[in-house]
């Protein structure tokens, strides 16, 4: 693929690419147009030395559709669009630190998440992302068969398995900053039934749909699907399907949660505060 405004650098085999010769506060829409189509290609974009206010960031982000508001999250109070993630030295909990893909647990789940770096520790912190589209071709045919027609079940509190067992609330709370910003979700649902293999609405490419949210498998036992579920999960997150990137003050990524997982890595013991907006989806299928 050839890009006339832009450098896209791959920086590992099999996802992600950093896009040079950029300022997203100043866009125009030939050089969006190959930002898209490189986010398309790469499942994962990553920017570096941004400085764009929030008001931008939201601008940014709208471009590729309407804003997600987290159901469990407050935003900050100028801007509800954006939650702030932050972690400070000693908290013991570091959001979105499982592999998993945004608002799975939503009819209509996450589209699409930037991230925005604005306080990194000095080592660690990194947040690793792993593609869908790979794990899912790397299965044998025999499997894929299997799993044409299973739907996951999905949960966004409250989990049955895995290490979110404990309510969010109790989970947090090692974690005050992040504990403060949990909200009732009220009536917007936190449950949702999706397709194990769905079908990225862009690309056309078929991809496997699973995270920390998923609890069982839909019509299963639980014993029926809990040694399934744990393979895909394990296969999910092969090393060769996954890069890894640093952060620095400015980095901007952009994932698609419709093809990638993510897992943000908790070996740091410094702060670390981020501006999260989340791009609304489609229902899978
Ligand atoms: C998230 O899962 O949205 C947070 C990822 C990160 O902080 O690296």
């Amino acid at each position: 693929m050839t890009f006339r405004k832009i450098e896209v650098l791959p920086i590992s085999g099999n996802i992600g690419a950093l896009i040079n010769n950029v300022q997203l506060n100043d866009l125009d829409d030939e050089t969006f147009a190959e930002i898209h189509q490189a986010w398309l290609s790469n499942c994962v974009v990553f920017f570096r030395n941004q400085k764009i206010t929030p008001q931008q960031q939201i601008n940014f982000a709208k471009r590729f559709g309407e804003i997600h508001f987290h159901p469990y999250m407050k935003g900050l109070d100028k801007y509800p669009e954006i939650l702030e993630i932050i972690k400070e030295p000693g908290d013991g909990y570091t959001f979105g630190s499982v592999w998993h893909t945004d608002q799975m647990f939503n009819p209509k789940p996450a589209k699409a998440t930037m991230l925005y770096a604005h306080e990194v520790p000095s080592k660690g912190g990194d947040t690793m992302f792993s593609n869908q589209y790979l794990a899912y071709e790397a299965l044998s045919q025999a499997m894929k068969e299997i799993l044409t027609e299973v739907k996951t079940f999905n949960v966004g509190d409250g989990f049955r398995r895995g290490i979110g067992k404990a309510k969010r609330i109790d989970r947090y709370a090692k974690n005050p900053t992040m504990r403060a910003k949990i909200r009732n979700p009220g009536n917007i649902p936190t449950e949702a039934v999706h397709p194990l293999i769905r079908t990225h609405p862009e690309t056309r490419k078929k991809s496997l749909y699973i995270g920390s949210h998923t609890q069982t498998l839909h019509g299963f036992h639980n014993e029926e699907a809990d040694s399934l579920v744990d393979f895909l999960r394990t296969h999910s997150q092969r090393p060769e399907f996954t890069c890894r990137f640093r952060w620095e003050p400015g980095s901007i990524a952009l994932w698609d949660n419709r093809c990638v997982q993510h897992k943000a890595l908790a070996d740091y013991d410094e702060k670390r505060r981020t501006h999260r907006v989340t791009i609304a989806g489609d229902t899978p299928i």
